[in-house]
């Protein structure tokens, strides 16, 4: 991987920066080392970045808030990209919002209620960028950011161009979208609110943050680990298998919410996945339910084809190693996406 870096930096004149850790680009602060980290600023930037990072074989991670992604503690040798300026901007004519992927949810429900639109505060509490929220179909119990969405702006790695596609041929399901399997860059989106009294949408604000501020607990997560099981919370269940308080090192379930695990800044990896397999063993064995993680790690293998099968493997096509190897992506979440 060593002599990929100045190829790169020679091919495009940009300078990532190198072997910075991955802690701080998770809210949950946990993972060793990036190979490299990037901010581009529009989109002819990320179509040379991509372009040249796939033909010299570093993988891609586009990262959004980072409040829903999970690091290991081996590192990720490849380049994190982050949406800077273009993408942080919010244009409201009438009723019609185009938003930038790198907007914070947060900010954008403000823009929105002060233009009296309705329909992101619903998505009250949520953290991290629209971009994120689109990727991950963020949302509530009763409540999508898919149902927000009118059309989305994205750039095709694949096909190396931009295109814009309506909500309705994104595939988007329950905590997934169309995005999970495409080698894709959320740009924009268009967004399909309806005009309301500011006063309204306020109090739902106001109502959601009181209902968050009180079930969910501050602190360093990543908010929901595990997805509901059909008509159930996963909190409820892992509260009702008396595992709430429950640690491994420096990660302890929440004693407010049983979906949470925090972090007291010690934690390693390790911690999570021993934490995780307690929580879904237990709600096995004491519900026969078996709990499905919601958040995505980042993880990757490299000249895995000579390790043999990989469970949850996919090829990278067409990007191959120095030596001409394929690499391979594990996804132990399901979600991962490299491009
Ligand atoms: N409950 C317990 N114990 C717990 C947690 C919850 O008994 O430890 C009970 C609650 O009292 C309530 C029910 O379970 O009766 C549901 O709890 P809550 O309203 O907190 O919702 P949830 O299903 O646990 C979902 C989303 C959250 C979102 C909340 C609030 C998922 C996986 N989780 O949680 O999303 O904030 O609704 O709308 O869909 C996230 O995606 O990261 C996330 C936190």
């Amino acid at each position: 991987m060593d002599n990929k870096w100045p190829a790169f930096e020679s091919k495009t004149g940009l300078a990532p920066a190198r072997g910075v850790s991955l802690r701080r680009f998770s809210s949950l602060g946990i993972g060793g080392l990036a190979g490299g980290a990037i901010t581009v600023d529009d989109d002819r930037t990320l179509r040379t970045v991509v372009r040249t990072a796939g033909e010299i074989g570093i993988p891609v991670k586009i990262l959004g808030g980072g409040t829903n992604l999970v690091f290991t503690d081996d590192g990720f040798s490849g380049l994190l990209v982050r949406l800077g300026e273009q993408f942080k901007k919010i244009e409201i004519s009438g009723d019609r919002v185009l938003s930038g992927a790198s907007v914070p949810l947060p900010a954008l429900i403000t823009r929105t209620m002060e233009s009296g639109l309705s329909g992101l505060e619903k998505l009250t509490g949520i953290p991290g960028t629209l971009g994120g929220a689109i990727y991950q179909n963020s949302g509530a119990r009763d409540y999508e950011t898919a149902r927000a969405v009118a059309s989305v702006t994205f750039f095709d790695a694949g096909r190396d161009e931009i295109v814009t596609l309506p909500a309705d041929r994104l595939e988007f399901g329950y905590r997934s979208s169309g995005f999970h399997r495409r080698r894709a860059a959320i740009l924009s989106a268009e967004l399909r609110l309806t005009p309301a009294p500011r006063e309204e949408i306020m109090a739902e604000v106001t109502a959601r943050m009181k209902y968050r501020n009180s079930t969910q607990p501050p602190g360093r997560s990543v908010g929901c680990i595990f997805k509901n099981p059909p008509d159930k919370s996963a909190g409820r269940l892992i509260d009702e298998a008396g595992l709430k308080g429950r640690s491994v090192g420096g990660l302890t379930i929440s004693g407010l919410h049983g979906n949470f695990f925090l972090n007291d800044g010690r934690a390693t990896f390790r911690d999570f996945e021993e934490l995780v397999a307690i929580a879904r063993e237990t709600v096995k064995n004491k519900f026969g339910i078996d709990l499905e993680l919601e958040v995505e790690i980042v993880r990757e293998i490299q000249n895995a084809a000579d390790d043999g099968p990989i469970q949850n493997g996919k090829s990278v096509a067409g990007r191959r190693d120095a030596e001409n190897r394929p690499f391979r992506r594990w996804k132990i979440s399901g979600e991962g996406n490299f491009i």
